[in-house]
Parts: structure tokens; C-alpha cells; sequence
């Protein structure tokens, strides 16, 4: 266990509590990060309140109904029911709570700017009912900066001096929605403070629901290391679709060479190519970084060029489809076409940034009719259109099949059997050999 060096009486005596699991945690922002991080620390024993400003999700939460995919309901309802874990949409519980770790989303504007406003809302509700003797913890994804240059002058206040009264860190939320093997307790958790009382006792807090926990020197570093990983995703997925555009051109199958470079034991890691980035964090973290960066005077070349190659796919995969159906944008007009996964990954509902939803509006564009087959996704709404899911069985009715999103419960044998014509931009039919399947 970390030992909190030079530290001031208030910080002994928070130390102490958490060390005994009597210090109540609070989460502001109930969402994919914040719930698993709630029920992490019900379980280790702390009580916990979830502050959320959407109500309906407050209800749920306290009727012990899970809403995120990683938390069963049989988790969650018997940590609400003896009373670990309740959630509020009032404020005024930060009262009683001793540390605050902050979960709200951090979207891009349409300018591709970082959009701040929800970090700029919960941190102006957190100061008011801020208290001597608290843990507060920025863990929405951000730029580099943000804790110590926004986060820290919503809350210092005379009388209130970070590292001695209160206690400031930053740590990336590194959780991957719908991976059984690697969840919130196992990930390794990144810790900075704005002093080293602050990473101490930050490091101390998290170590005691999470396996492990690696400190860093500063907040700055820490909200770094996030934009790293993600950055890294981000280009060399843009590598990978660069691949398979180029692939396509020279008729060779990307899936093939990526599958055979990875036997290399060192020095190469294999990313996919596919339909588009989705998700809340890939497709928009690289551009906090470089809009930060920008400021500095340095230019995001690399982030900027993976963008426009990611932003090719689904316009790539629509090109896949027209092709397969022999001819050009005049063969989709008419065409039925199903689209098997609308989730942004393989076996989540999470439909934010999905490339299927910009591959169905450029099908429709071109007069394509659109159908869908998605467990996780029951109804989707774009454009003014309002689809219901299908059986998986619907995709023999259609002209052409596109596998947008690879779940795992789909019977791709048999659609492969029932169907006329598949694109498969996931490399789902891998092992699969049919004059009816067309590849990315
Ligand atoms: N989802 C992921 O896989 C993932 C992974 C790593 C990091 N992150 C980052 O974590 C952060 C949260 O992402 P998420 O996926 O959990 O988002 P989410 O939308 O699922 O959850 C955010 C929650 O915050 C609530 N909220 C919004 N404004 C609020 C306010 N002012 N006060 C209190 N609650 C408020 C929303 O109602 C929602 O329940 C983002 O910065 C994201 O980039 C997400």
C-alpha cells in the first residue's frame, strides 16, 4: 500500500478513511465509465452515490436496473439493496461525500473542438458543495491541461489549498465496453495530481478496488498518456484502412497479409481496417490533442491524416457494396440491402460515431431499402427514418448483405448460406470460402 508522504493533518485523516473503506466515494456522470467505477468500490466494501443529471437514469439506477452492458442487473441490485450504492441528481450529496471522481462525457463541437461544457457544468456544481478533506478526480478523457488550467480555479478558493485542504488528480478511464477479459478492476489505473500529496492519496484511493495503479508525475502527464493510447488506435487503424484500400486496388487480400505479418514475434502489433472509427473515444480524442497542440504551435500531422483516411471507410464500404453488386451507383438504386450489426463494436449497443449509421444514410442516398438485423440495437432512428431490428433469417430477401458490425452471436455460416451476396468489411467470414462473399 502507498505510504502519503508530507501531508497535512486533513490529508492524514483522509488517508486514514479510505484506508478503512469508510470514506464515501461519489461519481459524478453514471454512464459507461462512471457505473462500472461505482460498483468497483461498492464492492470493495465503500459506500458510494452517483450524482447524474438524467433522472431517468437515477430511477433505474436505485431500482437496481442496470443500463450499460458490463454491469448485469444481478451486480448492481444487490450492492443498491444493502445500501452501497445509491445514486442522486441533487448536488448537495457531495455534502456528505468524501472523494468526487468526475465521469461526464467530453464530445467534440462540430468545429472539432473539444466541447468542455459538461466538465464546465459538473465542476461549477462540485465547487459549491466542495469541503475540506476531498478527493476530486477528472476522469473524462481531455486535453492536456485541462485539470490544472480549468478544473483547479473552478474550486481553489482561499482557505481551500489544493495538496493540503483538498486534493486534485486526473486519471484516464481506460475501460473497452463488451471486453470479458479486461474490465475496470484489472486495467492498470493512471494516476497524476496537481502535488505529490494529491497523486499519493490518489494512488491510495484507487489501490484499494484496482489491481493495479501506476502514478505519474503530474495531471498534465496523466491526461497525456490517455491521448497517447488512443492516438496510437486511431493512426494505425488509419494505417490499416490505408492497407486495405490500396489492397483492393492491386487485388490483394488485406486480411491475409495483416494475418501473416503478425506471426512476426516482434516489432509489429496487427490493427483491422473496417466500415469507419465509432465509439465515444477513437474517432474524437486524437483531435483534443490537436487542438491543444495547435495552440503550442505544433501541427497533429499524423491525427489529421488518420482522420480524413478514417473518414474514407464507410464511403469505401458503400464502394464495396456497388461494386459487388456489379456496377455503378445506379445498381444500389432499388436494391434491397441488410445490414447485419448497427452497434458502433462487436457486442455492445453503443451507437455513438457508428460507421453503420453513416453507411445506411449513403445506402439510402442511393436509393437503396434498408434493413437491419442488430440483438443489442432493437429500433434505430436516423434521418427521419425509424427501423425495427429483423431476425437474422430477413437477410435472405435481400440483394446484397453488408456485415457492418461482427457480433459475435451471428450464424454467419448460415447467412452466407441464405444469402445472395455478402460484403464483409470485419473479415467475419474468415475460413469461409463462397463466390457470394465480397471482402473490404
Ligand atoms: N465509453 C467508453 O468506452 C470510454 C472509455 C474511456 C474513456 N471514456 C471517457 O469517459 C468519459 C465519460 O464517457 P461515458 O462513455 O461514460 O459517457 P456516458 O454518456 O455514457 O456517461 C456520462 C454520464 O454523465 C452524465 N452527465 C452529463 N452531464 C452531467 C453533469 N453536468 N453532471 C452530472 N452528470 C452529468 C450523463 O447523463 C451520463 O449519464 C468521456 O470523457 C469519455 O471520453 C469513455
Amino acid at each position: 500500500m502507498p505510504e502519503v508522504t508530507e501531508v497535512s493533518e486533513i490529508a492524514r485523516i483522509l488517508e486514514e478513511k479510505i484506508r478503512t473503506r469508510s470514506a464515501r466515494v461519489g461519481i459524478v456522470g453514471m454512464g459507461y465509465v462512471g457505473l462500472p467505477l461505482a460498483v468497483e468500490f461498492a464492492k470493495a466494501g465503500f459506500s458510494v452515490t452517483g450524482i447524474d443529471t438524467n433522472e431517468e437514469k437515477v430511477r433505474r439506477l436505485n431500482a437496481g436496473d442496470s443500463y450499460v452492458g458490463d454491469v448485469p442487473s444481478a451486480t448492481l441490485g444487490p450492492l443498491v439493496a444493502s445500501g452501497k450504492l445509491r445514486a442522486t441528481c441533487d448536488f448537495s450529496a457531495l455534502l456528505d461525500l468524501d472523494t468526487v471522481d468526475i465521469c461526464v462525457p467530453t464530445p467534440l463541437r462540430k468545429t472539432k473542438d473539444p466541447d468542455m461544457s459538461f466538465i464546465v457544468a459538473s465542476c461549477q456544481e462540485i465547487a459549491k458543495y466542495l469541503h475540506a478533506g476531498t478527493l476530486v478526480i477528472l476522469e473524462s478523457t481531455t486535453y492536456p491541461g485541462t485539470t490544472y488550467e480549468l478544473v483547479l480555479p473552478m474550486l481553489a478558493r482561499p482557505g481551500l489549498e489544493v495538496g493540503r485542504d483538498f486534493f486534485l488528480c486526473f486519471s484516464p478511464e481506460r475501460v473497452d465496453p463488451g471486453n470479458p477479459v479486461y474490465q475496470t478492476a484489472n486495467i492498470p489505473k493512471v494516476v497524476g495530481g496537481c502535488t505529490a500529496a494529491c497523486t499519493a492519496i490518489g494512488q491510495l484511493f484507487y489501490s484499494q478496488a484496482i489491481k493495479k495503479v501506476v502514478p505519474v508525475s503530474s495531471t498534465q502527464v496523466a491526461e497525456m498518456v490517455k491521448l497517447l493510447e488512443n492516438t496510437f488506435r486511431m493512426i494505425n487503424i488509419g494505417l490499416a484502412n490505408e492497407m486495405a484500400m490500396m489492397c483492393a486496388n492491386m487485388g490483394i487480400d488485406v486480411w491475409e497479409v495483416i494475418s501473416a505479418a503478425a506471426t512476426k514475434p516482434f516489432g509489429f502489433m496487427p490493427f483491422y481496417p473496417g466500415p469507419g472509427l465509432g465509439g465515444h473515444c477513437i474517432p474524437i480524442d486524437p483531435f483534443y490533442l490537436s487542438w491543444k497542440s495547435k495552440q503550442s504551435g505544433v501541427e497533429a500531422r499524423l491525427i489529421e491524416l488518420a482522420g480524413q483516411i478514417n473518414g474514407q471507410m464507410p464511403h469505401f464500404a458503400v464502394d464495396r457494396v456497388r461494386d459487388a453488386l456489379n456496377g455503378d451507383a445506379k445498381a444500389v438504386k432499388g436494391s434491397r440491402i441488410h445490414i447485419m450489426g448497427v452497434a458502433y463494436k462487436r457486442d455492445i449497443e453503443d451507437l455513438r460515431e457508428s460507421p453503420a449509421l453513416d453507411v445506411i444514410l449513403m445506402l439510402l442516398r442511393l436509393g437503396a431499402e434498408i434493413s437491419y438485423s442488430d440483438p443489442y440495437v432493437p429500433t434505430l432512428r436516423l434521418d427521419g427514418l425509424s427501423l425495427e431490428a429483423l431476425p437474422e433469417e430477413a437477410a435472405a430477401a435481400a440483394d446484397c448483405v453488408v456485415i457492418v458490425t461482427d457480433h459475435s452471436s451471428f450464424d454467419y455460416r448460415a447467412l452466407v448460406e441464405r444469402s445472395r451476396l455478402v460484403v464483409d468489411t470485419r473479415n467475419a467470414l474468415k475460413g469461409i470460402r463462397s463466390e457470394k462473399i465480397a471482402r473490404l
